[in-house]
């Protein structure tokens, strides 16, 4: 009876086909859905920190409308994406405690600080480029509730990369000023971006396993390739370059090389030591225990809903 769910399971993620919440699946699986999915709805909800710093100081009404509708949408994709968790058998509150307790991870990118308004539109344009490259892929994850959740995910983060693309258009047709600033932030957020694919394929603990439970795509080294071959006419489009010597085009290879990203950065950020880090969560436990309140309110009128449904 085991073997017959064990082959059904594996027939469906080799067939391409959908895992669903009823279905058997191994606790391995479920556990490492959990952990990538949590982690990801943590990631929009931190997410909303860096960009939210600057919605009171938008240069102009339409920037402002704009940077809230995307700090709204980062809002939504993390309640999808708990949703997700839930229905694999987590408990929101539980990822949350985890989460402000420095127990579960979220992408060390949110852990950089936004300087300018430029900041903006660069992590519109690289980070959630980057974050786009990551999740078309998992549009296709083994996982129904995960991949479901992806394709409207991914179509809002393609909002947000337009926005920030845009807005570094203006700036660069603007002043001097406007540019350098614009230069200034494409300098500090390369690398941090490069690094939201996770370490390199040889130090990723997860990506095999993950890739034969169709869980994972493609592996982090083929993702950040993709990324860097995308941007490069994006940058020179813009007028823009990378603060990378070893960035050029590779004939042979077909693909842009670029130089190593700062590993050891990337390990200290991931484990609390960035220069947001202790700010992020700081402002996270706040908000968690501030919002207690609608938390209590909400269970006290579904408590009265049920009794008066049984009465
Ligand atoms: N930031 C923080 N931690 C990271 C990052 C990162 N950028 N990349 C990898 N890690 C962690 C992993 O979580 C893992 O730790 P764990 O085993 O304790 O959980 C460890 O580093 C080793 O990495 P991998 O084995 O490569 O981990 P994994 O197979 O999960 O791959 C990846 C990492 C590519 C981020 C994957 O989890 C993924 O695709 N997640 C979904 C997308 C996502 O979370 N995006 C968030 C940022 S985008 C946004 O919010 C706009």
């Amino acid at each position: 009876m085991a073997d017959d769910l064990e082959l059904r399971f594996e027939r469906t993620v080799q067939a391409d086909s959908r895992i669903e919440p009823r279905d058997w699946m191994p606790d391995g699986y479920r556990k490492t859905l959990i952990r990538q999915i949590a982690q990801h709805a943590h990631s929009e909800i931190i997410g909303m920190q860096p960009e939210g710093n600057w919605i009171s100081r938008a240069p102009s009404l339409r920037r402002k409308a704009i940077l809230l509708a995307k700090v709204q949408d980062e809002a939504g994709h993390g309640l999808y994406l708990y949703s997700a968790t839930e229905t694999l058998g987590a408990d929101r509150e539980d990822l949350t405690t985890k989460l402000i307790e420095g127990r579960q991870k979220y992408s060390s990118i949110f852990n950089y600080p936004t300087l300018t308004f430029a900041d903006v539109g660069v992590i519109g344009w690289l980070v959630d480029g980057a974050a786009i490259c990551n999740q078309v892929p998992l549009c296709r994850t083994s996982y129904g509730p995960y991949a479901r959740a992806m394709i409207r995910i991914c179509k809002e983060e393609s909002f947000h990369q337009r926005q920030g693309y845009e807005l570094l258009m203006t700036m660069m047709r603007g002043t001097q000023q406007q540019r350098d600033m614009v230069q200034d932030s494409v300098n500090r957020w390369w690398w941090p971006a490069l690094m939201m694919f996770g370490p390199p394929d040889s130090e990723s603990t997860n990506t095999e396993q993950s890739m034969a439970w169709r869980i994972k795509r493609d592996t982090n080294d083929e993702l950040r390739q993709k990324f860097v071959n995308m941007s490069m006419p994006q940058a020179e489009a813009l007028g823009v370059t990378f603060p990378d010597p070893l960035l050029k085009w590779n004939e042979e290879r077909g693909q842009y090389d670029f130089g190593t990203p700062d590993w050891d950065e990337f390990w200290q950020v991931v484990k609390g030591g960035g220069v947001c880090n202790e700010q992020r969560i700081a402002h996270r436990r706040k908000a968690h225990e501030d919002g207690s309140w609608v938390r209590e309110a909400a269970a006290a009128h579904a408590q009265k809903q049920a009794v008066a449904k049984e009465g």
